[in-house]
């Protein structure tokens, strides 16, 4: 039996037979190229619920089983044996780094891990209640500047060296945009600590006194660094491929994700998702926001649920979730927005109407509850997505480039007027 689909124009009966491409899981996929040169349409699929637009050999996910895999480990698996260091290793070279490979890959991140001074200037251009996604976006926008005339994005050592760059210096731009938004004086990264620590270090000291950051808050954000290392041609990730294949500046191109990744459909939701608990305030208000949330007249939507993949249940959440339970009981918090958010998904869990659209809580939905427990402030929720999620734009970017690809541009359906005659100004 032929690896085709053959579709046919009711209108003229022309057909036209359409590979059925492989992959090794997942959905097979019609490749439809040749559809307008036979047939003369185009495929209309707002949203890209239905269209592969890549290969890739990065990351799995499999909705209805809830299976997410990075280089064919399990998400699970990783969270619990390794850093986020060697998941930033896997994702961009295909495996786990030796022992010499990781010292070798650390030594290449401490060697950039320092920004230009002046780029320190434009933090500066920002009113101090500025939402830090904006100054973020700003100021990795800006990073292009300084790696541009030199860099030569058809070169496999620049674009490993981009990739080093990028994720060595984004925990800095982040920590400045919080240091920035409460008046404290810059911190250098320093080599001697683990990126984690380095990135909590430039976040929370200060020059007065010592700062050990906490062993808890070092292991519940390196496993929310992982979780959100990568996900396959999300919105953010679609948006740093389709800028990239442009052959735009890489650094801008992750400054693009970063614009995405800010929505409350997408990363945003995590800031989203502890505004609207903050909003529900007590527990026996979780029926009323449910109800809202179900009114198809109210825009409102339970922030934290839902995923256009997973229709069973995301594997980020699940131990995201445990992990909020540990950082909680470690740390001797007792919250009440831990309770409502509980309760809210033991409600939602149970009402037909999330059961139906198979509505589950995302990773969003404990990872707010993680950062609010850890001393990081709401607006920073979503710079901290950007930081774990930047060596999944930049491996996907490098695999991009490295392989065969073009310009993305999508197709339209035109809605709008017939041609007409143009009315100078004085006659209309
Ligand atoms: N609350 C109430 N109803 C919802 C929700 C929700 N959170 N999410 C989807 N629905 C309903 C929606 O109204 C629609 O109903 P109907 O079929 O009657 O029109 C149906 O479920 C399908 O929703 P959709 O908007 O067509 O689904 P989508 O795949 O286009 O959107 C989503 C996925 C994640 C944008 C959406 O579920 C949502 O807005 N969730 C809340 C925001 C959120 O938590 N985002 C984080 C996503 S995970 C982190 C990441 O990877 O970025």
């Amino acid at each position: 039996m032929a690896d085709t689909v053959t579709i046919t124009d009711n209108r003229t009966g022309k057909k036209v037979e359409c590979p059925i491409l492989t992959g090794v899981y997942g959905a097979p996929v019609i490749d439809t190229k040749t559809l307008y040169k036979e047939l003369e349409v185009f495929t209309f699929d707002p949203g890209f619920t239905t269209t592969a637009a890549c290969k890739s050999a990065i990351t799995y996910l499999d909705g209805e089983k809830g299976i997410l895999l990075h280089r064919g480990y399990s998400i699970e698996e990783l969270a619990k044996n390794s850093s986020y260091l060697e998941v930033c290793y896997l994702l961009l070279y295909g495996e786990l780094p030796t022992e010499d490979q990781f010292g070798t890959f650390r030594g290449h991140l401490n060697k950039r891990n320092m920004v230009h001074e002046h780029l320190e200037r434009f933090y500066t251009g920002y009113l101090y209640d500025a939402h830090p996604m904006s100054m973020l976006i700003g100021v990795t926008g800006a990073l292009s500047s300084y790696y541009h005339e030199a860099m030569d994005i058809h070169d496999p050592l620049d674009r490993e060296l981009t990739a080093i760059r990028v994720i060595a210096k984004m925990p800095i731009l982040a920590a400045h945009c919080y240091k920035h938004s409460v008046g404290h004086p810059f911190v250098y990264s320093r080599d001697d600590l683990g990126y984690v620590e380095n990135f909590l270090n430039m976040m929370f000291s200060v020059p007065m006194r010592e700062y050990t950051p906490n062993s808890t808050a070092v292991k519940a954000l390196n496993l929310m660094l992982i979780l959100h290392a990568d996900h396959e041609q999300n919105a953010s990730t679609s948006t740093v491929r389709l800028a990239g294949s442009a052959e735009a500046n890489p650094f801008a191109c992750i400054a693009a994700g970063i614009v995405t990744l800010w929505g409350s459909a997408h990363g945003g939701a995590n800031e989203a998702v502890v505004k609207m608990l903050e909003e529900i305030g007590t527990v026996d208000r979780i029926d009323e926001f449910v109800a809202r949330a179900k009114d198809k007249n109210d825009p409102f939507r339970l922030m934290g649920f839902g995923h256009r993949v997973y229709k069973n249940f995301d594997p980020r959440a699940k131990v995201m979730k445990q992990a909020a339970d540990e950082v909680l009981a470690e740390l001797g918090i007792e919250d009440e927005m831990l309770e409502i958010a509980k309760r809210l998904e033991e409600i939602a869990l149970k009402d037909s109407y999330f059961v139906e659209k198979k509505l589950y809580p995302n990773v969003d939905f404990y990872s707010g509850i993680i950062l609010k427990a850890l001393g990081i402030p709401t607006s920073m929720f979503t710079v901290i997505f950007a930081v774990g999620r930047t060596v999944g734009w930049i491996a996907h970017w490098n695999e991009m480039i490295s392989g065969s690809y073009r310009i993305g541009r999508p197709r339209q359906l035109y809605t709008g007027y017939e041609a007409r005659d143009f009315t100078p100004l004085d006659k209309r």
